[in-house]
């Protein structure tokens, strides 16, 4: 027989493994809300053209694409900015500025698989759109810091590398390379970390083939400009005279005031080798890395100041980022930070004697109708084993059915550690259950003052 498995970079979520990735969503969403942002979606499967045109080379190589039956070439999202910014441009008009909108979406990109890079991954993106100042950028990093700390993770365990675009735009033009070579540069720029020198010195000879520039000296520029790693490195090393360089340095100064005015300036590393594959990016742009392990980028974003205009909106300065739940999930994990997964109903109710089912079925009914968590044993059997079930389902309590229990108008409700029972009349079952649910079983031996109603700190 066929043994089927998922696809390589696909995951599959078991009830524990769906548990984690909610308590991720959970966050997300509890945090972007704390910061005034609004939660929105788009179709998985888009035009091929929206991200053929607006993403980058590298996302373009990546898709999961295909023509459809209407002979439509389409494909998976990879990312969701594109489609972002088509929703923006459509509705422009009427939509109150600045726009803060939020998603956690799957998103798909043939990628060799690897730790932390998986086909198939959700991406939380928090943007931030109709604010041209550094405010909207802070704001953006700030949610960003808040969203990776909001999961416990502290300083020390991860960072903000900050860097601009259009600072490298200014720079490499001050050294004569055209504007229309810059992008293929900072490609070159990109791979820094990563290539051999000899072939930095290849492609930096083929970005700027048929213009002045000398690859080397380019290339020795480009090393002195990503060896500045803080903003005083970066301000001397650009030194006086350039009015554009001196205004964008002002927008500097006035990002990291606001970012250390609220108390986030240690966590953000100028970087300049972040300059992000991403064709859309314009100006400020950062990756949020993990310190400890494997040093990965949990998080990346920028300045997308063209896209809304380019997919049809008006001038609309945008500024984003998106978070991958691989990576995240892998360090939470290392460091501990995930909670012990629980998903026992509050109660399990047991039924002692068949003719006794319909009368118990009739209390689980209207329980969970009143939103209590209750389960409830499918077959009879004896009173040992039906509680060892209980005990099974993780339930703190039990309730027992039985016809004598039933004959007085009463249930028995077991606290399955103390093994302590107490009987409650059906008539006031939810309330009571309600209480119980919060505080445990009433306690039996009171201390003075105690109200009998649990949670008194009696011991029994
Ligand atoms: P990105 O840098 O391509 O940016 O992706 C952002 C994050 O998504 C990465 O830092 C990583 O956590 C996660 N990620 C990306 N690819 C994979 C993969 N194959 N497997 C697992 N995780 C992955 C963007 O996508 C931009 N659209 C973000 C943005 C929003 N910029 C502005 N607004």
């Amino acid at each position: 027989m066929t043994q089927f498995k998922s696809l390589p970079g696909f995951r599959e979520f078991y009830p524990e493994d769906k548990a984690v990735q909610n308590h991720i969503f959970d966050i997300w969403r509890r945090t972007s809300r704390r910061f005034g942002f609004r939660e929105w979606d788009a179709p998985v499967l888009e035009e091929l053209e929206l991200f053929t045109e607006k993403s980058g080379e590298e996302i373009v190589s990546q898709l999961f694409n295909f023509v459809d039956k209407g002979e439509r070439a389409v494909t998976l999202r990879p990312e969701m900015t594109p489609s972002l910014a088509r929703m923006v441009a459509a509705r422009a008009g009427s939509m109150r500025r600045p726009i803060k909108w939020f998603a956690i979406g799957d998103n798909f990109r043939y990628e060799k698989q690897q730790k932390g890079r998986l086909r198939s991954f959700v991406q939380y993106n928090a943007d931030l759109l109709g604010e041209p100042g550094p405010s909207a950028d802070a704001e953006i990093i700030a949610l960003c810091v808040e969203s990776l700390r909001a999961f416990g993770l502290r300083e020390g365990e991860f960072c903000i590398r900050l860097s601009d675009r259009n600072l490298w735009f200014l720079f490499l033009e001050s050294r004569g390379v055209p504007a229309d070579k810059v992008p293929a540069i900072l490609s070159v720029v990109d791979k820094l970390e990563r290539d051999k020198p000899e072939d930095l010195l290849k492609n930096a000879a083929g970005a700027l083939a048929g213009t002045d520039c000398d690859p080397v000296a380019i290339l020795d520029a480009v090393r002195g400009f990503v060896a500045c790693d803080s903003f005083d490195k970066v301000r001397a090393f650009l030194g006086a005279g350039n009015a554009a360089v001196e205004a964008r340095l002002k927008d500097w100064s006035e990002l990291l005031g606001i970012l250390s005015a609220m108390n986030l300036g240690d966590f953000i590393r100028v970087d300049m080798t972040i300059v992000r594959g991403l064709a859309y990016y314009t100006g400020f742009v950062f990756e949020a890395f993990q310190l400890v392990g494997q040093g990965r980028a949990l998080a990346g974003g920028g300045r997308y100041d063209n896209l809304v205009k380019k997919l049809g909106g008006p001038d609309m300065p945008a500024v984003g980022f998106g978070m991958g739940d691989v990576v995240l999930r892998n360090l939470l994990d290392d460091l501990k930070l995930i909670p012990a997964y629980h998903d026992a109903p509050d109660f399990y109710a047991i039924v002692i004697g068949e003719e006794n089912r319909a009368e118990a079925l009739k209390d689980v009914a209207a329980l969970r109708t009143a939103g209590i968590c209750v389960e409830y044993a499918f077959k009879d059997g004896k009173f040992g084993k039906l509680i060892q079930t209980a005990e099974q389902s993780g339930a703190r309590h039990a309730l027992v059915y039985g016809g004598d229990e039933l004959a007085a108008g009463v249930v028995k409700v077991r606290d399955m550690k103390e093994r302590r029972e107490v009987a409650v009349p059906r008539a006031h079952l939810i309330e009571a259950l309600r209480l119980i649910a919060e505080h445990g079983l009433p306690c039996d031996q009171p201390k003075p003052g105690c109200d009998r109603q649990g949670g008194c700190g009696c011991s029994h």
